[in-house]
């Protein structure tokens, strides 16, 4: 449709999803949509346009570990056809995904991100050094740091950086699916993701000729039994990760501080135990995920516990609300920063996927959150009154707008 707004996408969405991600009261508290849901007991919901939509951990964690589920049936998919050049192995299914996956695992190991610690301690006492009173925290430490350690690792030189600033807004829906966009929206990203790798083959073509330390040499040079990166291959994993990168850490810093600042005693626990901040991490990870929710589409006709779902069809995995599933947490709703605590056996949240796809950035993810998370309360942080929190327009992640925050020093 040519005349197609926002409005009418939200309106859309909101038909397609069974509930509307654009109305404020959900972005407050999804979670409270996704206990309505929950409700009537029906671990398999189906939306008025045939969507399949489950808020269960079971269901969930079935359908990611499913080879009968995955990105790219037969005769369509939840991307464009038009803009398979530009894919990832994010939206790939075996055994290209398997492939890739494997190549780039291969320059993007835990050991290298273990390796950075001391940086990342070293960027968050520098963003954090001298600030003091009434603070945007988003703006002041939650977006920076992951942007200039994801810029850093891949060796975007640091003048090149604020380059990014205007394609990263552009590039923040690309985790949503085309169907719920307008038609502008996915023209801008497709755009930014050309501008986005048109910059990468230029510094991709300096380290074939001059290989540094960083990520995009080891990318370049990587090989598996003779196999390689093509450059387009090359060029949509460095818009992955740099996507990756810039938009989910900075929600789980975000999120994860406003969790703490709403919670003071659990805050408080959090200041005395600096030994369970991996623990902390985790259960915050899980209470308010960076990344909401997951698509996959049936790859043939599939029989998911008793429910038909045709080949081709969608299923909508909210982990978001899987994550408080009260058959699979106790007490769900709580904050409880000794959940994941050694000796307790909790379920492994699904923040960071299941299966295949699970995040290959989650070691450095984990990192960034625990540090700046750490470094942030061992200052005096209160939550500045400034109204209702806005988050941003996305539906796949969430994320404050800006945390204002008074920071005392
Ligand atoms: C707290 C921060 C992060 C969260 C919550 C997160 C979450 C996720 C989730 C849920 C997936 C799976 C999506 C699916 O199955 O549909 C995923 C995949 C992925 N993530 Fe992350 N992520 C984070 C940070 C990062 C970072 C910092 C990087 C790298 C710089 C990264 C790189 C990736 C990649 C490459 C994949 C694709 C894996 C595959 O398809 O095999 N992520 N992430």
């Amino acid at each position: 449709m040519e005349d197609r707004t926002g409005q009418v996408v939200e309106a859309e969405a909101a038909a397609v999803l069974g509930f509307d991600p654009g109305d404020p009261a959900f972005r407050a508290d999804p979670y409270a949509h996704y206990r309505r849901l929950a409700a009537g007991g029906r671990r398999l919901h189906r939306t008025d346009v045939g969507l399949r939509v489950t808020t269960s951990y079971d269901l969930c964690e079935q359908v990611l570990r499913d080879p009968q589920f995955g990105h790219r049936p037969e005769g369509g998919g939840l991307w464009r056809e038009s803009r398979a050049r530009n894919r990832s192995f994010l939206t790939m299914d075996p055994p290209d995904h398997t492939r890739l996956r494997r190549l780039v695992s291969k320059a993007f190991t835990p050991r290298l991100v273990e390796r950075l610690r001391p940086r990342v301690e070293a960027l968050v006492d520098e963003l954090l050094d001298g600030v003091s009173g009434d603070v945007d925290l988003i703006a002041t430490l939650a977006y920076p740091l992951p942007v200039i350690v994801i810029s850093e690792m891949l060796g975007v030189p640091a003048q090149d950086r604020d380059l990014f600033k205007g394609w990263s807004d552009s590039l923040a829906r690309g985790l949503d699916p085309d169907f719920l966009l307008p038609e502008d929206e996915i023209e801008q990203r497709e755009k930014a993701r050309e501008e986005f790798a048109a910059y990468f083959r230029d510094l991709a073509a300096q380290r074939r000729v001059r290989p540094q330390e960083d990520l995009l040499s080891a990318l370049v040079s990587v090989s598996d039994g003779g196999d390689v990166l093509s450059e387009e291959e090359l060029l949509a994993t460095c818009v992955l990760l740099l996507v990756a990168g810039h938009e989910t850490t900075v929600n789980l810093i975000g999120n994860g501080a406003l969790a703490l600042l709403r919670n003071p005693a659990q805050l408080e626990l959090f200041r005395r135990r600096p030994e369970n901040v991996q623990a902390a991490v985790e259960e915050l990870l899980r209470y308010d995920p960076p990344v909401q929710l997951t698509l996959r589409a049936a790859l043939e006709d599939v029989d998911l516990n008793g429910t038909f779902v045709e080949r081709g069809k969608l299923v909508l995995l909210l982990t978001g609300a899987a994550n408080r599933d009260p058959a699979v947490f106790e007490d769900s709703d709580r904050l409880d920063l000794t959940r994941y605590s050694d000796g307790r056996d909790t379920p492994r949240h699904l923040s960071f996927g299941h299966g295949i796809h699970f995040c290959l950035g989650a070691p450095l993810a984990r990192l960034e959150g625990q540090v700046a998370l750490k470094k942030l309360f061992e200052r005096d942080v209160a939550l500045a009154d400034a109204g209702d929190l806005v988050y941003r327009d996305n539906l796949v992640l969430r994320g404050l707008r800006d945390l204002p925050v008074t920071i005392r020093a």
